[in-house]
């Protein structure tokens, strides 16, 4: 089973002609909402892909709350442990996005924040029984670390997104207890005083010297992924689509890779899911709305379909 202990976000996107100036007004395209939220993101990946699959989180008990739990459910993801919290809108996500695909995210947590380590606690039984722990940073940093230290101890496989990128290093009490380390290149520069530059090889090699994580996988978007390992670096292509959004493409990552690796594949192919799930996130819009079923990552695995629009 893989367990998510994470955010869950009510998505509100506006499509715009490129990214804003600070202090610049843009007239956009269309408006629309889609659950989100990296955690809730992460579940519904992996639970598309085939694995069981719970979500540990908070909304509020506005409508959002609802409609996010209802579609993670739709999607086969136990949102028992998703708690309704009086008093608290639910996490909400504004976001732009370019004609490229690329896109800017301002969130405001609302009920993710208000996540404890005692709800952590209180499920520590689901926890410790987990193959694989996704965890990302869209919650407090107390939570993550009693959710890391709870499934390390139990033997599970921790993978921590550093995302959004951490203000300050993380601290070794968390550090110690993840398997796989999974940022974006700017989430990787956080970790190093120095990175610019740096090829991504390295920089992977770099962050688990200092971090103290055996894996590291850094995610490069159209440049693919480089893993630094206990058997060295392994870097793969993208997948080649055409990008329409790449919103949740690193999350659909995340899915991909805990799903193989759930199912007991080497490291290097389940870097080889994650591509292919992250690909097919890129070639349509919004979140959860836009990742893959199991038959199509297969199938982009296989070379049997082209990714489709
Ligand atoms: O990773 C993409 C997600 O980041 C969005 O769904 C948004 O909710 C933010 O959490």
């Amino acid at each position: 089973m893989i367990i998510v202990v994470g955010s869950l976000n009510m998505d509100l996107v506006v499509r715009s002609p490129r990214l804003p100036q600070p202090g610049e007004t843009l007239s956009g395209g269309p408006f629309a909402t889609y659950p989100g939220g990296k955690g809730a993101n992460q579940a519904v990946a992996a639970a598309r892909l085939g694995a069981r699959t719970a979500m540990i989180g908070r909304v509020g008990t506005d409508g959002f709350g609802e409609m996010l739990r209802i579609s993670a459910e739709v999607d086969q993801v136990d949102v028992t442990h998703v708690l309704p919290t009086p008093g608290m809108s639910t996490g909400v996500a504004l976001i732009t996005v370019e004609v490229g695909g690329q896109n800017t995210i301002v969130i405001a947590p609302g009920a993710n924040a208000a996540l404890t380590p005692e709800d952590v606690d209180a499920v520590a039984p689901l926890i410790a029984a987990a193959r694989v722990l996704l965890l990302q940073l869209e919650v407090p940093l107390p939570v993550v670390i009693r959710a890391a230290a709870i499934a390390h101890a139990a033997g599970a496989t921790v993978i921590l997104n550093p995302a959004p990128a951490p203000i300050k290093r993380l601290p070794p009490e968390l550090l110690a207890h993840v398997d796989y380390l999974v940022p974006n290149e700017s989430e990787a520069a956080v970790f190093l005083d120095e990175s610019g530059g740096v090829p991504p090889e390295v920089l992977a090699r770099a962050v688990s010297a200092v971090c103290g994580v055996p894996n590291v996988i850094i995610t490069l978007g159209a440049g693919g992924v480089a893993m630094f390992g206990p058997n060295g670096v392994t870097i793969l292509p993208a997948f080649r689509v055409q990008a329409v959004d790449t919103t949740a493409a690193g999350d659909a990552f995340v899915g991909g890779f805990a799903v193989a690796l759930s199912e007991g594949l080497p490291p290097t192919e389940a870097l080889r899911w994650g591509c292919a799930a992250g690909a097919l996130a890129a070639t349509r819009p919004g979140a959860q709305s836009s990742l893959p079923m199991r038959d199509e990552v297969l199938g982009l695995l296989d070379g049997r379909c082209e990714p489709a629009p």
